[in-house]
């Protein structure tokens, strides 16, 4: 009993390790934003703390959540680049640096990962490029309408309206499509020529809503930088990504600030992430397919860093010719293809993949570097991982954590929100460390604590055992250790 209480101390100390900010701002220091380039509205922060709260869903419905996507947001960029709107938006909420993404590590799979909470082999949208054998059908980004692609899983814009709640969503990939046979309440048809200030006021408008209809619940608004500006440029161009960046970071002034002009900042919780980072490649880096293998051998579905293909004949040889191909290249037949990647069970996964190692690019002939920057690489690769920073009644204040899933997004947003989560591979176990007025554990931390304390009494015991060795055998004092009381605690049942 006396253990278990120590034990329960334990749990409960390392439960509220790393709470504790010094310096971080208290609930009144809302970020304002320091530039950009709205400068008139910035002016409005008193008109809307004294404006009653907002409340554009019927009042006992949750805070509306907004999620936003700058493409390409390597987790490293916080350190390397000065982002000072986005510092204080984090500072005054949470941030998580590192965000462990899903492989195929391109921006459609890790779109749909972050509002389904699946794997790409369980949402089924595997890559940029993608091949159906039974329907003959291909997907690419210029084709990417048919919801054929999309319906193995179902977007929280779509799943949080069997809650009744109305939704949005400005671009985010799959918004105009109609999944299940349902698009969200509002969305904007893909449209890259659309500034980031005009989504943002669509999004703003559909958050605050109408006399006649309460605002969305949920909106989902996506940017294409700095994903455009590190393919073009490569991420080590420092002064090519400065730049980049610096208007990132002023867009995410300009969302602070309509929020604040239209009386939703502080009332609404705001996410915002990434689907992947980017790495340096180089015309010194590329691997070659026409130098292992005839093109008439194969036929090509997808192909840099990660390529697909079905070989015409003789699958085996095929196999082993790229298999030797080059060092820095791995060939997988689909069945081999490690657990741990989740890119296996789904017939739109071809029979062989090749993987390049960081860096590398995987092209059919020539010496033409096709892109400076690239991602879709191994997800455990750290240049490959996005970052999460939140703010809102939701969420802590002044709280850094290093590292997160990108599938727990999604158990996160259901539980925010009220909504049931459909089936998912994510779970809110480390999640609830970002939340407000939530208890969470640090499993790390638990984990080594828990074996230090069973290292110790077994030591113990096997002093005792020394010490009295003519003893009658009683029962051992610690075998019945156990934590029956994990079952019996608050957490919600988590799926998947
Ligand atoms: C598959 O589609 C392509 C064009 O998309 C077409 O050329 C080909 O004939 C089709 N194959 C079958 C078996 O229908
Ligand atoms: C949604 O509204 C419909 C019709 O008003 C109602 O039958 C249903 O129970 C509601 N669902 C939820 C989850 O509130
Ligand atoms: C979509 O609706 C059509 C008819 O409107 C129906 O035939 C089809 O089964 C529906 N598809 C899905 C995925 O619900
Ligand atoms: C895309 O947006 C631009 C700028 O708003 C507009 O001029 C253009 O017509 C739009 N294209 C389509 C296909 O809607
Ligand atoms: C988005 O906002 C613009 C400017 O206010 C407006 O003209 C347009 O109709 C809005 N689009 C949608 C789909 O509501
Ligand atoms: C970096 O990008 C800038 C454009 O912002 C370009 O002018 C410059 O040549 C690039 N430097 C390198 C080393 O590629
Ligand atoms: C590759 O294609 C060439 C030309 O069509 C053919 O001669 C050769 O046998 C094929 N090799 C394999 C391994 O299929
Ligand atoms: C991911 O979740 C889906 C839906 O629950 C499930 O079918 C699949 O087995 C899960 N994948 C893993 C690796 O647990
Ligand atoms: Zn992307």
């Amino acid at each position: 009993m006396l253990l278990r209480i120590f034990l329960a101390s334990l749990v409960s100390v390392a439960a509220t390790n790393g709470q504790q900010e010094p310096g971080t701002p208290t609930t009144n220091g809302l970020p304002s934003p320091s530039s950009s380039s709205s400068s008139s509205s910035s002016s409005s922060s008193s008109s809307s703390s004294s404006s009653p709260s907002p409340s554009p869903s019927p009042s006992s419905s949750p805070p509306p959540l907004l999620l936003v996507s700058f493409d390409g947001f390597r987790a490293d960029y916080l350190q390397r680049y000065h982002m000072p709107n986005l510092e204080l938006l984090y500072r005054g909420g949470v941030l998580v640096e590192e965000l462990t993404n899903v492989f195929t590590t391109k921006t459609f799979p890790n779109h749909y990962s972050l509002v389904t909470g699946l794997y790409a082999e369980s949402h089924g949208m595997m890559a940029s490029k993608m091949y159906d054998a039974e329907t003959n059908k291909t997907f690419s980004l210029m084709d990417d309408k048919d919801p054929f692609w999309w319906n193995e899983a179902e977007p929280l814009w779509v799943r949080a309206l069997d809650s009744n709640y109305s939704t949005a969503a400005a671009m985010w990939p799959g918004s105009d499509v109609a999944i299940r046979n349902r698009t969200a309440t509002h969305f904007l048809p893909y449209n890259s020529s659309v500034t980031f200030a005009e989504r943002l006021g669509n999004i703003s408008a559909w958050l605050k809503g109408s006399e006649q209809d309460g605002g969305v619940i949920f909106a989902a608004l996506y940017w294409e930088e700095p994903d455009r500006s590190g393919h073009m440029f490569g991420p080590d161009n420092t002064t090519a990504m400065a730049k980049a960046l610096k208007e990132v970071d002023d867009n995410v002034g300009l969302l602070v600030s309509e929020l604040r002009r239209a009386g939703l900042w502080g009332h609404i919780n705001v996410v915002v992430t990434s689907d992947h980072g980017m790495t340096q490649c180089s015309a010194q880096r590329l691997i070659r397919l026409d130098d292992c293998l005839d093109p008439h051998n194969y036929t090509l579905v997808d192909l840099a860093p990660v390529t697909a293909l079905i070989p015409t004949q003789d699958p085996e040889k095929v196999f082993s010719l790229l298999d030797k191909c080059h060092p820095h290249m791995t060939a997988y037949q689909k069945k081999a293809l490690p657990e741990r990647l989740h890119y296996r069970n789904n017939r739109r996964v071809q029979p062989i993949i090749l993987i390049a190692d960081e860096g590398w690019l995987i092209i059919q002939q020539g010496d033409k570097l096709p892109t400076l920057g690239n991602h879709g690489y191994d997800n455990t690769l750290p240049s490959m991982h996005a970052f999460l920073a939140a703010s809102g009644p939701g969420f802590r204040q002044g709280y850094r954590t290093a590292g997160m899933k990108s599938v727990d997004v999604y158990p996160l947003m259901c539980h925010l929100l009220g909504v049931p989560p459909a089936p998912n591979n994510g779970s809110l176990a480390q999640a609830r460390c970002i939340l407000s007025g939530e208890g969470c554990v640090d499993v790390a931390l638990v984990a080594g604590v828990v074996v230090g304390v069973l290292l110790l009494l077994t030591a113990v015991t096997c002093l005792f055992g020394l010490m009295k060795p003519r003893r009658a055998r009683g029962p051992v004092p610690f075998q019945r250790l156990q934590l029956e009381e994990e079952d019996d605690d608050d957490d919600e049942p988590l799926l998947g």
